[in-house]
């Protein structure tokens, strides 16, 4: 307000100085005209009496000077004329007579000077002109001739003349100014207004609020420098506020250091034992050497930081070729073999129990019973009586590798394993037994089809504790025990009392090894032809999806996804090129090596249909791949597209947020996966809606840098604060408090 006031004194200021100037200076120029011409019209009437009669004054008579006087003043305009013979002696009509002694010096310079001259003067009042002419007398003396004219009309027509042009100029210069300011105040002022807002808004947070788009062109430059601005003290802000929360919360944040004290705490010196069927290290034959490789298992990802953190004993089948070849006497090998950290106790099973306790009822009984995938499990008794023996021998080893402890603590892992923990308490009633289940658990209907559901289930509550990466599985396994058993499920406290016996059943969302040590370390990024030009591919935009080649992992959606992101945005093609890993996994059973095939052929068919030079839309890497090799491909690619049908958790998803330490790309995310209740800054999709996948895709390639980096940011605090020591943790904390 006290701006527009000011702005309207100083313009109305304004106005009145630039009105005053003009008017002045055409009222200067009109008088100089109107002088100009009264002088030169006197002075050709001088003239023209002369040119008319030369002697006209030397015959005036004296008496009849008034009369020639008013027909001069009538003819010419004249006020009056005296003539002049010398000093004394000055003849003129009576109405200038009180003006010659205004002449007198003139008319002697006149004379002098043989010369007419002219000149303005005031008397009484009023302006007049005087035009002197000089005229010799026929017998030798000169006289002059003096003629007046009135020029008071100059000044009053001037005066008018100033009046009117000031008020036309400064009416015209108000209009002017008065239509500026509102152009001002509506057009330019609003629009400023508008970005003050935003700009307001961007400091205290709430950009989102307003639109900040104004309509003018040439306040474009100030909204991209403030847009500029606000991103970079967006990012900046984000970047401290994550700091100070991460700062706040690195006393709660866990890492292999505390987790060890932790548990020296918890065991008091007791052991600890996990049991999985897969191995952590298999030895392999490679020509006349032997390799270490680490399976394709989230299983082992999760399990061993926590074996590396606290020793500690790990039982496993041994499946490699060479791990015979490895072990001591007593079938044990340090592991990691580069730096060991702990004990890997190998378990050898026959061809037989290979065949019908891991293939048969593990991978084509409990495997798709439990993943609600659409493929239909099998129930063979020979592979329930080896899955039986199998449990029995494991339970075995345990008890043989505890024979001298009380209270072991004993950590079993996955599907693998039901009946362990009831064969191990049974022999052991005070060892602290888990087990973690790592795969989904489905409601009570599905389940039921099982012929050996209360044996597992009866099984499995053998344990204190039973673990699910969600409450939601959780859940659908007390309503199984509800439905099935003989028994009474607890809802309040989540557990189930059975025979005098209580199990807890609790969620524990699994993780990997991430802490504030690795928060800002990460792989540079590589161009994606830089990183795919060993396989002749070349590309601007990459996507990377891990995965063993299972049915559940919806590969076979995500391809159906990718060829119809491409129908749907051509501009990509030639562009975009999608990796996926994938390590081919049990591979002897039917609707595995299915699964391969239809891979193949879906990445054969999409390839085929968008040919283009040095490029393909799917490059499939079908092998077993490490770590480190996958590593550059998470730093480097756009986004990561994990598509599960159904997944316990999927920590390839965690490990790619984990590793962009740049806060930049974008995860997407199956709905289906245990991973979508943490990780919201996922792009979170039905895998089975390939429409809604494809358009994801597009989202995830031109989401801005902004919104990037506050999902990465919020995705990667979740996982370091629940890491895998967390979980670790909070597990063993679980089962150490269970009487
Ligand atoms: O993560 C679930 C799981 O079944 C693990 O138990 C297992 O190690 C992993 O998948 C891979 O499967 P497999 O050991 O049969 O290759």
């Amino acid at each position: 307000m006290r701006f527009t006031i000011s702005f309207i004194f100083s313009i109305i200021f304004a106005v009145t100085l630039v009105a005053f100037g003009f008017a002045f200076y055409q009222s200067s120029t009109e008088k100089k005209q109107l002088n100009s011409e009264l002088e030169l019209r006197t002075r050709q009437v001088a003239k023209e009496i002369f040119h008319n009669d030369t002697l006209f004054f030397e015959k005036i008579d004296p008496n009849n000077i008034n009369h020639l006087a008013d027909s001069l003043n009538k003819q010419y305009n004249l006020l009056g004329f005296a003539i002049y013979y010398n000093y004394d002696s000055i003849l003129s009509n009576s109405s200038v007579r009180d003006l010659i002694n205004n002449s007198k010096v003139y008319i002697y310079q006149s004379i002098t000077a043989d010369t007419s001259l002219g000149n303005f003067f005031k008397a009484g009042g009023k302006k007049l002109y005087q035009h002197i002419r000089p005229t010799k007398r026929p017998y030798g003396s000169t006289k002059a001739v003096i003629f007046y004219s009135d020029a008071g009309y100059i000044d009053k027509l001037i005066d008018s003349i100033w009046f009117r042009n000031f008020i036309g100029w400064f009416v015209q210069a108000l209009l002017v100014s008065l239509v500026t300011l509102i152009l001002i105040r509506w057009g330019i002022f609003r629009q400023i207004n508008k970005i003050v807002a935003w700009a307001k808004a961007v400091r205290t947070g709430n950009s989102g609020l307003i639109k900040p788009q104004p309509h003018l062109d040439f306040l474009d430059p100030l909204h991209k420098e403030i847009e500029s601005i606000a991103s970079a003290m967006n990012e900046a802000k984000a970047s401290a506020e994550q700091e100070a929360r991460l700062r706040t919360s690195a006393e709660a944040i866990w890492t292999p250091e505390r987790l060890k004290v932790e548990m020296e705490n918890l065991l008091h010196g007791k052991k600890m034992i996990v049991v999985s069927n897969r191995e952590p290290y298999m030895h392999i034959h490679d020509g006349k050497d032997i390799r270490c490789i680490v399976p394709a298992s989230g299983m082992i990802t999760a399990m061993e930081p926590i074996l590396k953190a606290c020793s500690g004993l790990w039982i496993a089948s041994g499946t490699g070729d060479a791990d015979r070849e490895t072990v001591n006497k007593h079938d044990k090998v340090e592991v990691p073999p580069e730096d060991p950290k702990y004990t890997l106790r190998r378990l050898w099973l026959t061809k037989q129990e290979e065949n019908h306790f891991y293939y048969g009822f593990s991978n084509e009984g409990l495997w798709p019973l439990c993943h609600i995938a659409h493929t239909r499990p099998t129930f063979r008794n020979d592979d329930w009586l080896d899955y039986k023996k199998v449990n029995e021998d494991f339970a075995r080893a345990v008890l043989e590798e505890t024979k001298n402890e009380e209270q072991p603590f004993i950590l079993i892992q996955d599907f693998h394993f039901a009946l362990l923990p009831a064969l191990i308490k049974k022999e052991k009633p005070k060892a602290k037994v888990a087990i973690f289940w790592h795969i989904p658990w489905p409601n009570p209907e599905s389940f039921g089809i099982c012929p050996w559901q209360r044996e597992i289930l009866d099984g499995m509550l053998g344990a204190d504790l039973i673990g699910f990466h969600t409450q939601y599985h959780c859940n659908h396994f007390l309503e199984t025990v509800n439905n099935a058993l003989e028994s009474m499920v607890l809802w309040e406290n989540f557990s189930v009392k059975k025979g005098g016996r209580t199990t807890y059943v609790k969620p524990f969302p699994i993780s990997i090894a991430f802490t504030l040590k690795d928060y800002d370390i990460g792989l540079p990024k590589i161009k994606p032809s830089q990183l795919l030009s060993e396989y002749g591919v070349h590309a601007h935009f990459l996507g990377i999806g891990v995965d063993r080649i299972d049915y559940t992992k919806g590969i076979v959606e995500k391809f159906l996804a990718i060829e119809r992101f491409l129908e749907k945005n051509p501009s990509y093609i030639g562009k975009f090129t999608f990796v996926q890993v994938g390590a081919p996994s049990r591979t002897q059973l039917k609707s595995y090596s299915d699964t391969i095939s239809s891979v193949e052929n879906e990445t054969n068919r999409i390839n085929l249909r968008f040919k283009a030079k040095n490029w393909k839309a799917i490059l499939l890497l079908k092998r077993h791949h490490s770590h480190k090799e996958i590593a550059p491909y998470y730093s480097s690619a756009d986004f990561c597209m994990v598509t599960s049908l159904h997944d316990g958790m999927n920590l390839v998803a965690k490990e790619f947020v984990a590793s962009r330490s740049q806060n930049d790309g974008s995860l997407i995310l199956s709905r289906f996966a245990g991973a979508s209740q943490e990780l919201q800054g996922a792009i979170i999709v039905n895998p089975y809606d390939v429409e809604k996948t494809a358009d994801a895709i597009k989202t995830a390639l031109e989401m801005t840098k902004e919104e990037q980096n506050q999902r990465m940011m919020q995705m990667r605090l979740v996982i370091v604060r629940h890491n895998i020591y967390s979980w670790a943790a909070t597990l063993l904390r679980t089962m150490a408090t269970i009487n």
